[in-house]
């Protein structure tokens, strides 16, 4: 089990570039292995979550290989995958579990997906039940948690309105739309990303939009997209932009992150608590915008953030607390009940790592209250192996007098491989470099 050891540190400076974006990874990996043709995916996130979603595509006998920076899947259809029996585990990715429950169920494959010990906890029943109006042959365990068992089949499309804001949940039932006979159509009760509607049209099938419905026909055969290339992670940046404006006269640039504005949220929360985040070199890279984001401490205020503002911004809570933390008055964040079924329950997860590091904090079912500006002191810290809250917790450490200890700390992998050389990085950097 490894540990991650944060000192304090003086002004961070430098310019940097984080990994890719973890969402857009799956997506693009999925796609092309469906797809007939060559893809070759440029930024590709490689940690263990995409490995996973990769992993699975290679027990079905699509072929991948790595080209320098970039990895070429060869696709050759639905068709051409194994249809025999294979097992296959996702470890921690819960986007890996629910996305490819959708897009297996209508395609000719026999699949069962396990998980880790946290995966295999989380709720099913949110992919699994639209799955099972469309004719899906899936199975749960009785609690409608992992492993799952899918045996795709021709599936009949239907009008779904999503219970829960979730991306997720979305592109599952999106997905398994492909392999239906008709048009497929979700509604969905917030903003959440819409990078598989982006990314649909770059494997030739168009989506179609209308009246709060987003619709995808049935029956089309996906096209290699070619070249696509995937920018840095908003929610891995998160944790530098924090780290940027509570450490003092910190000024730090992280080039080519995505701002897709159904992502963008903790940009806005943190502009409302006064962070001087400027962005530059706004430009698009494919169907997505992106641009560099120079960030520098400032001093911040609590503010409140719920809604569609919180949906925007759902993975950076983690780093969003400790901004709140070091802010003047107290800040509160509602709507963020989903938070308690991510990797972990990152609300009572966060509670207990600010309590630890000496800041007040009241956990409300859906959200918490967080009292700054605190004195950050140095404690051993408990991560349930959740990779968001083992970067909060480090980020934190930053300002804690002594080392922070952080448990777990290999989770990071499965967003974040690097993370803890970056910050290193940052550290060193003197002066005007
Ligand atoms: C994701 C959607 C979000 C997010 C997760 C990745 C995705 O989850 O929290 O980290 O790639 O679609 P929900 O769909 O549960 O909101």
């Amino acid at each position: 089990m490894s540990q991650l050891r944060v000192r304090p540190a003086g002004a961070l400076r430098g310019s940097i570039t984080v990994p890719g974006d973890k969402s857009m990874s799956h997506r693009a990996v999925m796609l092309a292995a469906v797809a007939e043709g060559e893809t070759r995916i440029r930024g590709l996130l490689r940690s263990e979550d995409v490995l996973a979603t990769l992993g699975a595509f290679r027990a079905l006998g699509v072929e991948a290989v790595e080209d320098g920076d970039t990895l070429v899947i060869r696709g050759h259809g639905p068709a051409a995958l194994r249809r025999e029996p294979v097992t296959v585990d996702l470890g921690n990715s819960g986007t890996s579990m629910r996305l490819l429950a959708g897009l297996f169920a209508g395609l000719p494959v026999d699949v069962s997906m396990t998980g880790d010990a946290s995966l295999s906890k989380r709720p099913m029943k949110r992919v699994t039940e639209p799955l099972a109006k469309m004719g899906a042959d899936i199975t749960a365990t009785a609690a409608g948690t992992a492993p799952l068992h899918v045996r795709g089949r021709k599936l009949h499309a239907i009008d779904y309105e999503l219970p829960v804001a979730s991306a997720q949940v979305k592109s599952a039932v999106l997905l398994a739309g492909l392999g239906a006979e008709g048009l497929t159509r979700v509604r969905e009760p917030g903003p959440t990303r819409d990078h598989t509607e982006r990314m649909l049209p770059c494997f030739g099938v168009e989506p179609e939009f209308e009246g709060g419905w987003i619709g995808v026909r049935g029956g089309a055969r996906l096209t290699a997209a070619g070249e696509i290339e995937i920018p840095g992670d908003i929610s891995s940046a998160a944790f530098f932009i924090v780290a940027g404006l509570i450490v003092p006269g910190s000024d730090i640039t992280l080039r080519n992150v995505g701002l897709n504005p159904t992502r963008t949220g903790i940009l806005d929360i943190l502009r409302l608590m006064g962070a001087n985040i400027i962005v530059e070199n706004e430009r698009r890279l494919g169907a997505e915008p992106v641009g560099d984001l120079r960030v520098r401490a400032s001093r911040l205020r609590a503010t409140v953030a719920g809604g569609d503002l919180i949906v925007r911004a759902i993975d950076e809570v983690p780093a969003l607390c400790v901004a709140a933390a070091r802010a003047e008055g107290t800040t509160v964040i509602r709507d963020a009940g989903e938070l308690r079924v991510k990797e972990s329950d990152r609300l009572a997860g966060m509670a207990r790592i600010l309590t630890d590091m000496g800041v007040r904090v009241r956990e409300l079912p859906d959200g918490m209250e967080i009292d700054g500006p605190a004195e950050l002191r140095a404690a051993e810290v408990q991560t349930h192996f959740d990779h968001r809250l083992a970067m909060a917790a480090a980020v934190a450490g930053l300002l804690a007098k002594g080392d922070t200890v952080v448990n777990e700390a290999e989770c990071i992998g499965t967003s974040f491989p690097g993370f803890g050389d970056l910050l290193d990085f940052l550290k060193k950097v003197k002066g005007d470099e």
